[in-house]
């Protein structure tokens, strides 16, 4: 596809979808949200693609959010379809299969923190600020934040953001358990490929399945878990990857994972 908005490079078995929109601080309008989703899409279907990126353009922001422009003057059906855009996003990205690593190169706000928080792993940069100011001028987190935030950080937490649009620093963030590392600016690429690479070395179907029960977790009933648990260790424990595993195990070498 024509790519106006984001830039897309696949490498070592990661691909990486970077919001290219630097002049505008990486805000995400809906055209950019379809590309995103079209990368994602591609990503998903690629069988050398292990794990995603997705990160910002520039060194100033990952995203600051829904482009306000295209916010303007919208209607109620049209504000309704902008948010199911953006939900349909996150949720693509929670469906995917495969690990999606968020780089977050500065500020993470409003959808831009959505997105981010969609994705299995954070990785900030120490210069980095979240937060959902969309109270500041008169809206409401639209891309699951009224969802996902509480999840991490407790309701009480999430209010004080949601109510006041205050932005946190990235140690706050990484202490309130939303992001996973915090690392200095200028080693920021390097530190999630490190990640990326760790993961794209671990066997796939495993990784599908328990990123699937774990974003199931906190809406299934135990017992329900627990049987799905099961079923999914059992998937898990026929596949050529476990059989490779444990060989590698016992001849002492680096297991080689084929997603079978
Ligand atoms: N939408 C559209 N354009 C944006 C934008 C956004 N969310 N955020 C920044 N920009 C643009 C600015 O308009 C500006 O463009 P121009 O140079 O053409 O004027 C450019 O990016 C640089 O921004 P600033 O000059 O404002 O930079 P700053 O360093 O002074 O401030 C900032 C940075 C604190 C991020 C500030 O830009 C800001 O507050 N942005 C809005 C953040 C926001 O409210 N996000 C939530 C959006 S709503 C949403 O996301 C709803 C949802 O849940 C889906």
């Amino acid at each position: 596809m024509e790519s106006r908005n984001t830039l897309y490079e696949k490498s070592e078995k990661i691909a990486t979808i970077t919001i290219n929109r630097p002049k505008a601080l990486n805000a995400l309008n809906a055209e950019t949200a379809k590309e995103i989703m079209a990368r994602l899409e591609d990503a998903k279907n690629d069988e050398n693609i292990r794990v995603i990126v997705i990160t910002g353009a520039g060194d100033r922001a990952f995203s600051a959010g829904a482009d306000l422009k295209m916010m303007k003057d919208v209607t109620p059906v049209k504000g309704v379809e902008l948010s199911r855009l953006g939900q349909q996003l996150c949720d693509q990205i929670e469906a995917l299969g495969k690990p999606v690593i968020a780089a977050i190169n500065g500020y993470a706000f409003g959808g831009g923190l959505e997105l981010a928080m969609a994705c299995d792993l954070r990785i900030a940069s120490e210069n980095a600020q979240l937060g959902q100011p969309e109270i500041n001028v008169g809206l409401i987190p639209g891309w699951g934040g009224t969802q996902r935030l509480p999840r991490f950080v407790g309701k009480a937490i999430a209010k004080e953001m949601i109510f006041t649009g205050k932005r946190i620093d990235a140690k706050t963030a990484e202490r309130l358990g939303l992001l996973n590392a915090v690392v200095p600016a200028d080693q920021l690429k390097s530190k999630v490929k490190e990640f990326a690479l760790e993961l794209a070395g671990k066997p796939p179907i495993a990784i599908k399945l328990s990123k699937a029960l774990i974003n199931n977790s906190t809406e299934t009933h135990p017992d329900v878990g627990m049987w799905q648990e099961a079923e999914a260790f059992g998937i898990v424990a026929s596949t050529e990857d476990f059989k490779e595993g444990v060989s590698a195990f016992l001849e002492k070498r680096k297991p080689q994972f084929k997603g079978k």
